[in-house]
Parts: structure tokens; sequence; C-alpha cells
């Protein structure tokens, strides 16, 4: 058997992050800066049926076996088998890389798990639907995050821009006019878990608030996707912005995230907002192509350590 490899995107959340768990609609957009990458080897004279999993950047060298079961990667390769109706594998190493920061809002471990599932299912030589490795990746969330909505895993699988409802069928977005997003890292690490976990608590202690809060985000949501889908990218900027506010209100940002927002404002974007978890992480700036490098320099002199420019391509560009 060759190797085999497969790869996935980072995501960005373009606005509804954490209003999504609690049934609200969220867009999503893949990102390519960013991806996660599992190679696959025979080892025809390794002991039968040893997987070796090599990740370097976790310092992780073990095989199946020794992995406690539910570990992200045993989860994933034995979804995998049951998705395939197998229970014995052929020895391999399958060797994990990624470019995507952890824990940075980028839906790291969600590209991880959907590129291990796809590339030991190549590797069994019956490579899955993207809805089958879509449900092996959502529970490996489960795992990793307790009340995951799905997004991450939905928006990975498929490659596309989604507007995603938790238990509801997927939608896909049709980008009707090309845009500009430049994504800087703020350095600082925060996991998703524990930042749902804190919002769930805070909703207990103020239920109507939050409520309020996530029913004016998937306002801000419903609008974004009419201006995605027939606007403009000057018009989607401010609801970025409203979107952070929201966010602010919830208690999900931190002043480095604000600093990173007001600076790529002031240095003229369209608008600017935290992307994911928060906490730490990433935020957005919308920016027209005039803006692009005045609003990197500004990311960067008010703390961003690495900033991207991705590209969203209207629809007929993206589609295959
Ligand atoms: C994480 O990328 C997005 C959150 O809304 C959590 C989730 O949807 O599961 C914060």
């Amino acid at each position: 058997m060759p190797a085999v490899s497969a790869t996935a995107p980072g995501k960005i959340i373009l606005l509804g992050e954490h209003a999504v768990v609690y049934d609200r609609p969220a867009i999503a957009i893949p990102f390519n800066g960013v991806h996660a990458k599992v190679i696959v080897f025979a080892t025809p004279i390794a002991p039968t049926s040893q997987v070796r999993i090599e990740a370097q950047a976790i310092g992780l060298d073990q095989t199946l076996d020794q992995l406690e079961t539910d570990h992200p990667f045993a989860i994933a390769i034995r979804g995998v088998m049951a998705a395939l109706g197998i229970d014995w594998l052929p020895a391999c190493h399958i060797r994990i890389s990624s470019t995507i920061p952890m824990a940075a809002g980028m839906g790291s471990s969600a590209a991880v798990s959907i590129a291990l599932s796809r590339a030991m299912a190549t590797f069994l030589g019956n490579p899955l639907e993207d809805a089958v490795i879509n449900g092996i990746a959502f529970q490996v969330e489960q795992q990793l995050h307790g009340t995951p909505s799905g997004v991450d895993n939905t928006v990975i699988s498929y490659d596309r821009p989604v507007y995603f409802i938790r238990k509801q069928p997927i939608e896909f977005l049709q980008v009707h006019q090309k845009f500009d997003l430049l994504v800087a890292d703020s350095g600082i690490a925060a996991a998703t878990g524990p930042m749902v976990t804190g919002v769930r608590q805070r909703r207990e202690e103020n239920t109507e608030q939050y409520d309020q809060s996530f029913t004016q985000i998937a306002t801000l949501v419903n609008d974004a996707r009419a201006q995605l889908e027939s606007g403009s990218a000057a018009n989607l900027g401010p609801l970025l912005t409203a979107n952070h506010r929201l966010l602010q209100s919830i208690g999900v940002s931190i002043p480095e995230l604000d600093t990173l927002v007001e600076a790529s404002l002031n240095a003229g974007a369209f608008g600017a907002k935290l992307t994911g978890g928060g906490g730490g992480g990433n935020v957005i700036a919308l920016v027209d192509e005039a803006h692009v490098a005045p609003v990197t320099t500004a990311l960067l002199a008010n703390g961003a350590h690495k900033t991207w420019l991705a590209t969203v391509p209207r629809h007929e560009e993206s589609a295959s």
C-alpha cells in the first residue's frame, strides 16, 4: 500500500460564535492559509496491526493501543473503522502535523480529526463521504468541548462557506463578491471548552440578558448573510463590529483582542471582531485592497503576533 495523505483547512467564524451553541445561526468559512496534514504509511515489517501515531508538535509518538480510548486520535480512527465496518487495521505509521495555531479559534482540533479520518479511510481503500467524516469529527469535538454546536467540524468537512444552525440541515452560502479579511493572532491561547462553559455559567445567572444578546447576534448573522449573498463588504463591516460588541457583553473578549479590533477600525477596516471562542486567539478585520497594508501594520503594532490575508472568493470561483 502506498503512502496516502489528506489535508484539512482551518476555519473562521464570520459571525455567530457562542450564540450558535444556543441554536442561533452562525456563518463560517474555511481558511486555507493554515491546514492540518496527515500522512499514513504502510509498515509491512511492523508487528501485525501495529498502528504508530506520531504528532511531533504535541510530543506524541504512541501506538493506537497505548492511547486512551477517549483520546481524540483514537476516537477518529475507531470512528473510521466503525464507518467502514472493520475491526482490524493493517500495520501503519500515521504522521500528524498542522500549521493551525492551537487553542486560537481556528478549528485546529476539528481539522486534525478530519484530515486523520480522511487519510485513514483513503489508506484503507474506502474514502468516506463528507457527511460521514463530519459525523466522526463531531464525535471528537464532543469529547473535547462537551457541548459543541458542530459548526467547526461542518465548515471544515465540507470546505465551503456555511450558514449553520445546530441540528438543522446545513446551508451553503453563495458569496456573490470576493472580499478580503485580515486574520490576526493575538498569540494568547484559550481553549474553546472553558470559554463555552464560562458563557453557560454566566447565562445561568443572567439568562434573559444573555438570550437577548444571542438573539441580537442572530439578527446580525441574518443581515450578514444578505450582504454576503447580494450586498457589499462595506455593509458587512459594521455587522462584524456590532457582533464584537455583543461578544464583549457576554464576557468572551479580552483587552488584547479589543485593542486589535479598535486598531483595525482606526486604520480603516470596514469592521472587525474576535473570531471563535475568544479569551485569546484571533481577530478578523474586513478590509478593501487599499487598507490591507495599513491595517496589517496597525495589527502588528498593537500586539498581533502574526497576520494572514484571507481572500474569500465569490461562489463561482470557489465552486469545484
Ligand atoms: C468555536 O469555534 C465556536 C463556539 O461557538 C463553540 C461552538 O460552536 O461549539 C464558541
